[in-house]
């Protein structure tokens, strides 16, 4: 095991009727609230107007940053920061998915930083201090709401950035499953893709002894797969919604992460191909794990091996590693293609003409990936495979 500091300071609030301790978590921070919120799906469902009405029952003053873009751009997080800045915002309230959460977390940081925020994303500047964050969660997926990670695509020079910092944390974010119901049957899948990936990324690390790691995340993984199924047969299944919602939390909130370093080049590459594309961010994982994993086959086979027989159910008897291994990219594909997830780039009409400039902006900062370091070339590799 690597040694680990692990300090988590968002107070999660978690579960049916939930929504109730909104009023009384924003208005320990104060009275002037800078809701965002992304494209309408909150109008549409109903939360919309269950927020303000509390919140102005409760004498609160509501500025609103509405349009957040799923892949956030960087021109709506400057829109938000000079409302901070306008109306002497005291609570940053994000209600949605990832997207919103992630423009969220810059916004709370830019209004407390002088120069650009996007400085603060390329890691040019340090903050020293940020607004407080609540969050209202709508879609289980990123698990933003439990951690300090933020991606926002500058779409001028067409770079989709993730970023961290210990001042971008939520203070508070409220999950009741009832607020992702509405979610449609191709973000439930992403969804689901999304939090399957983050703990395979962490899955492929180097770290040794690492045991109830390993098991925490095959247990997340195995209860997404055999919640995912039925989810998708009853999408109004309140019960099933919240034990979705509850791995993609656990799936990315550092609880899997103790101890070891996890690989995360396929969503550097991910964030290449959106960043060109701007396709769903599950949907682009979908299409290069996969790939990944094929490339990376005798890095640490034993990491392959352990995952296709302990998740994706492979016997190993009279097999080589070798063929387990393979046997087990197989299952994982065919398991999201079954969920309804992409598996070639081709479904989203990319073609060759871009795989050097994805591959370009995937390696531009030099090589990357914690289990396997990949460089340009192996992009290209990767993303040729997967057209
Ligand atoms: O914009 P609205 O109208 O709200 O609609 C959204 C959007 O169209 C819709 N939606 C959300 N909640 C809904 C709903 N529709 C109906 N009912 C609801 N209750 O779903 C669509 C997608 O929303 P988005 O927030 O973009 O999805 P997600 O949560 O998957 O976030 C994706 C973004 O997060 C980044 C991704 O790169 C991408 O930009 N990531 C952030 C991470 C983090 N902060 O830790 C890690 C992830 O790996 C990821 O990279
Ligand atoms: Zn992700």
């Amino acid at each position: 095991m690597d040694p680990f500091v692990f300090q988590n300071p968002t107070k999660l609030i978690f579960g049916k009727g939930q929504n109730e301790a909104l009023v009384n978590e924003v208005k320990s921070y104060g009275n002037n609230v800078l809701l965002v919120y992304g494209g309408g799906s909150i109008k549409r469902n109903g939360l919309y107007d269950l927020v303000v009405s509390k919140l102005k029952e409760a004498g609160v003053n509501i500025t609103e940053l509405a349009g957040v873009e799923p892949n956030p751009r960087l021109t709506t997080v400057h829109k938000g920061i000079e409302l901070c800045h306008q109306h002497q915002i005291d609570l940053v309230l994000a209600v949605g998915g990832g997207s919103v959460i992630d423009a969220s977390k810059a916004i709370v940081v830019g209004a407390k930083y002088d120069g650009d925020i996007w400085d603060v994303i390329t890691k040019k500047a340090e903050p020293t201090e940020a607004l407080p964050l609540g969050a209202v969660l709508t879609l289980a997926a990123t698990g933003s709401e439990m951690n300090s990670g933020s991606v926002v695509t500058n779409w001028e020079i067409n770079e989709k950035l993730g970023w961290s910092h210990p001042l971008a944390f939520p203070k508070f974010s409220i999950l009741d499953p009832k607020n992702t119901i509405s979610v449609p049957t191709d973000q439930t899948v992403y969804g689901i893709v999304d939090m399957m990936s983050h703990v395979i990324e962490a899955y492929f690390h180097k770290a040794d002894h690492t045991p109830l790691q390993d098991r925490i995340m095959e247990s997340i993984l195995l209860t997404v797969m055999e919640t995912a199924p039925r989810l998708l047969e009853d999408l109004e299944n309140e019960n099933l919604r919240e034990i979705i919602l509850y791995c993609g939390t656990m799936a990315l909130n550092g609880i899997t992460q103790m101890g070891l370093r996890g690989d995360w080049a396929t969503h550097n590459m991910e964030h290449a191909v959106s960043a060109v594309y701007d396709i769903p961010h599950a949907g682009g994982l979908a299409i290069l794990f996969p790939h990944w994993l094929h490339h990376t086959l005798n890095e640490r086979i034993s990491r392959h091996v352990q995952l296709a027989t302990r998740v994706l159910g492979v016997d190993p008897a009279g097999k080589t590693e070798e063929e387990v291994a393979l046997e087990g990219i197989e299952k994982l594909s065919a398991f999201w293609t079954s969920l309804g997830a992409p598996n070639r780039l081709a479904d989203y009409d990319i073609d060759r003409s871009q795989v050097e400039r994805m591959a370009d902006l995937a390696s531009n900062r030099g090589v990357f990936g914690n289990f396997k370091p990949l460089t340009k070339e192996d992009v290209t590799e990767i993303l040729t495979a997967a057209l």
